[in-house]
């Protein structure tokens, strides 16, 4: 059975994008009120008092985007210093990185995973949403100030789209051959923008592990992660190429996380909101850190009975909620 030690943390639920696939623009999100938010101090209360004590050791910052925090790079210093953090790491959009690279590395952070969908400046404005001048500059210098400051593994995520990026697979693959970056197929979900889903469908991993295969031939490989990616390597290539299957292959059997949203309730899945727990009025409400210890040790031995539910029901499916309310 899997330890479920791994807890992604959102810092914030909103977003300096409008992915199409996301929250793309016109769609009427209900943001979480700035009073709602977990505090600097709560958040650190509730991973240091909480979640250590019971097990985790290994993190993930996300959002919405996680760089639109004021306070993030203070997050990460707190939590990269404490001892029994065996693993910090942040899923962001990278439009505010370059800017912000060297504090968070200075601040002990040291792996990074960044959404790029496209390699088209274009194709990417059209993507994230944006009209006028593309962002996709700006993003890839945020990429590459990362790569010389030396995060690492530094990992690209590829959400593949039928007729929107799918073009673009092995250009995106290559850039793993001269460079040590791993590039990450994921498959599309319908979670967040159900009509593009419906309108597009999505693609298997394995259609595109073929379509890469027989351009440059594929090894097995391995890169430090605790995420479901199935690694391989194009032979001699300095980087990895990741494959995250959550339609063809139902992976919450073997799940490792929990989910902190940016208004402080536990998740313990990303599919379903089975158990649930509402930790920022608890601790608001004065509620102790030993029964907040208690309830979250119930909800992990809750954990298996909800993967084999959530395998049961599979990843097919609809969900209400986007990435960014739950916490990519
Ligand atoms: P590492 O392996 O530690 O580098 O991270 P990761 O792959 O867990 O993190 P990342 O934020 O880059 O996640 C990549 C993608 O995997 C997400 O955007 C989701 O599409 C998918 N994913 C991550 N966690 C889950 C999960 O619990 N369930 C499902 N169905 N998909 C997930
Ligand atoms: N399907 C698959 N991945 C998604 N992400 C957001 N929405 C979806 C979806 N519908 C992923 C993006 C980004 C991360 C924050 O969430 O790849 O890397
Ligand atoms: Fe923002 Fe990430 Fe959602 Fe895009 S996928 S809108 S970058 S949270």
């Amino acid at each position: 059975m899997n330890r479920v030690d791994y807890l992604r943390i959102s810092l914030i639920d909103r977003c300096n994008f409008r992915c199409q696939y996301c929250m793309p623009e016109g769609t009427d999100l209900q943001y979480v009120l700035q009073q709602n938010l977990l505090t600097q101090d709560e958040l650190l209360t509730l991973v240091q008092d909480v979640f250590i004590p019971v097990g985790f050791t290994r993190f993930r910052l996300t959002g919405g985007e996680p760089l639109i925090r004021p306070d993030v790079v203070d997050i990460v210093r707190a939590i990269a210093s404490l001892p029994q953090t065996q693993d910090l790491s942040m899923t962001t959009n990278a439009f505010l990185l370059a800017g912000k690279a060297q504090a968070l590395y200075d601040a002990g952070l040291r792996r990074i995973n960044i959404s790029l969908d496209s390699l088209d400046p274009e194709t990417f404005n059209t993507i994230i949403g944006q009209r006028g001048r593309s962002r996709w500059q700006q993003v890839w210098d945020g990429i590459q100030t990362a790569h010389r400051i030396g995060f690492n593994p530094l990992k690209l995520n590829v959400v593949v789209i039928p007729g929107v990026n799918d073009h673009e697979v092995l250009e995106l693959a290559a850039l793993s051959r001269d460079r040590d970056w791993h590039i990450r197929f994921i498959e599309f979900m319908p979670i967040g923008n159900g009509d593009l889903f419906a309108n597009k469908g999505w693609i298997d991993s394995e259609t595109i592990r073929q379509q890469i295969k027989q351009r440059w031939g594929l090894t097995e490989a391995h890169v430090k992660g605790n995420g479901p990616a199935d690694v391989f390597k194009i032979p001699g290539a300095k980087g990895t190429l990741g494959f995250i299957s959550q339609m063809s292959e139902c992976f919450c059997d073997r799940c490792n996380r929990m989910r902190l949203s940016a208004d402080g309730w536990l998740r313990p899945c990303l599919l379903n909101e089975i158990g649930q727990l509402d930790l920022r009025t608890a601790l608001r409400s004065q509620a102790s850190l030993a029964d907040l210890r208690s309830q979250v040790s119930d909800l992990l031995l809750l954990k298996p009975e909800i993967n084999y539910k959530q395998r049961a029901s599979g990843t097919l499916g609809s969900y209400d909620r986007t990435m960014s309310q739950i916490g990519g």
